[in-house]
């Protein structure tokens, strides 16, 4: 079936005025990613062949967004919203190239599932003109019914059209659909407007194809697959359906969740079997975690690297460009942007790490900053292996700390400092013998002086 050449149309040319947005409806996101681009990655899993986006609201936005999550998308403009069928064939010049099949997929429909469009695509191999990916639910209102006689699927009737008896029918039309690349042409030119919405219905095809005695089929997918998100709190159930999916696979692939339902996921998190993750923790986007690390609770973690054995949180940051490597540990409160933090080595409390690097094994004390901007420029702050870095220590980039180098506690380093020296970046302490009572006891007779 692999061998069949196939186009996947996707239709996203729509206002989605209900989102009460000026971002286009399909460019918001699930799981950090544009719904839209959801529908592409299925497609794509899929093997879904060549890929036509139709755009029309927000067109340059769309177009332009498209350029990064799926440049090999060719985007066609709709320019009037006309219809379904007329929105397909603002797709005219890619699908009259000839392809065995057409799928038409709804860029607002983020949760289909690249098995249902395989599965589709078979019935095509086997010889049927038109597929519809259809659900059942108990409650269809809103949706195109599914019209069956003697067990064949004979018409889509959409819900404003629909006899009072025909609204009774709880298998509906889910928005996805496979047709015979040699059929869509004529099929699709021959969609009129006569309806009640005055629009050119893709579902029409259905009907058309059945009264030419060609093969029509009704395979049936969950709801999911079907859920179009018009409004943000549809938008909330599909990222809630998403999570709950990833966080079961991430599950049934040997990491530990303590508490699934509060960790959330990005729809490109990688991460490692035997890792634990403890409640409350957000992945943000660009996340790879590998194996046997543990992520306390109430860590917000993005664009971060975690190698093996690592120890994070409770309640750490890690900013892109966070690199830890095997074993290392950024504790409570700790923040660590754009820094490598090698091997074993330990920021464990209050800390910020930015344009960084902590050698291997390096101790980093509590309340350590790198100063790494100065209002105009960002700089670089090395830190050897082995260093040691006293608590309250702000350390002023561009600086180096070398191999095994000692930082005393409260310093501001603004010198680079060499291998295994002991550095001091503040006052001396003095101490004077007795001068605490004395200060305690002028201070005590002015206060009673006063009162007076
Ligand atoms: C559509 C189906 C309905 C199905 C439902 C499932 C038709 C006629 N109806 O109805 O049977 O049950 O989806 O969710 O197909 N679009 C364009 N250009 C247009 C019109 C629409 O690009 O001119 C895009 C929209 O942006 C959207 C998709 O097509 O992504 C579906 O359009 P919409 O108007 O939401 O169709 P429904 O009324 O939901
Ligand atoms: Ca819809």
């Amino acid at each position: 079936m692999n061998q069949r050449t196939c186009l996947s149309v996707i239709l996203a040319a729509g206002e989605g005025t209900r989102m009460k947005s000026a971002l286009p409806k399909v460019l918001h996101q699930i799981a950090g990613l544009p719904m839209v681009a959801h529908v592409v990655k299925a497609a794509e899993a899929a093997g879904a062949g060549d890929l036509a986006l139709v755009i029309g609201h927000g067109a340059e936005e769309m177009r332009k967004a498209a350029q990064k999550f799926a440049p090999e998308v060719e985007a066609f403009v709709q320019e009037k919203r006309l219809g379904t069928a007329h929105a397909v064939l603002a797709a005219r010049a890619a699908i009259s190239k000839g392809y065995d099949d057409i799928l038409v997929m709804f860029g607002d429909t983020p949760l289909i599932d690249p098995d249902a469009l395989t599965a589709a695509r078979l019935k095509l191999a086997q010889g049927a003109a038109v597929v519809v990916i259809g659900f059942r639910t108990a409650n269809p209102t809103g949706y195109g019914r599914l019209i069956e006689k003697g067990g064949k699927l004979v018409a889509i009737r959409e819900e404003k059209d629909c006899s009072d008896e025909e609204k009774k029918i709880t298998f509906c039309n889910g928005g996805l659909m496979a047709i015979a690349g040699s059929q869509a042409m004529k099929l699709l030119d021959a969609v009129g407007n006569r309806n009640t919405k005055g629009e050119y219905y893709l579902t029409d095809i259905v009907e058309l194809a059945s009264n030419q005695g060609l093969d029509v089929v009704a395979t049936e997918a969950s709801f999911e697959n079907a859920l179009g998100i018009n409004n943000r709190a549809e938008l909330a159930q599909a990222e809630g359906i998403w999570q709950a999916r990833r966080r079961h696979e991430a599950m049934l692939s040997g990491v530990t969740l303590i508490a699934p339902e509060t960790v959330f996921f990005s729809h490109d998190t990688e991460i490692g079997a035997d890792t634990i993750v403890e409640p409350n923790v957000w992945f943000g986007p660009g996340v790879k975690i590998a194996g046997g690390a543990r992520i306390h609770a109430f860590s917000h973690i993005e664009g971060a690297i975690v190698a093996a054995h690592c120890d994070v949180g409770p309640f750490a940051r890690l900013r892109p460009g966070a690199d830890l490597k095997q074993k290392a540990k950024v504790g409570n409160f700790c923040e660590v942007k754009q820094a490598v933090i090698e091997e074993g080595a330990k920021v464990n409390h209050l800390t910020y790490i930015g344009d960084a690097r902590v050698g291997a094994g390096a101790n980093i004390g509590a309340g350590t900053i790198t100063c790494n901007y100065d209002g105009y420029l960002k700089h670089f702050t090395d830190i050897g292996e082995g260093a040691f870095v006293g608590s309250n220590s702000s350390l002023v980039a561009p600086v180096t700390i070398g191999k095994g180098g000692y930082i005393a506690s409260g310093s501001v380093i603004t010198e680079s400092v060499p291998d295994d020296a002991l550095a001091f970046g503040r006052a001396r302490q003095k101490t004077i013998p007795g001068k605490g009572k004395e200060l305690r006891e002028r201070f005590a007779s002015a206060a009673v002086a006063k009162k007076r």
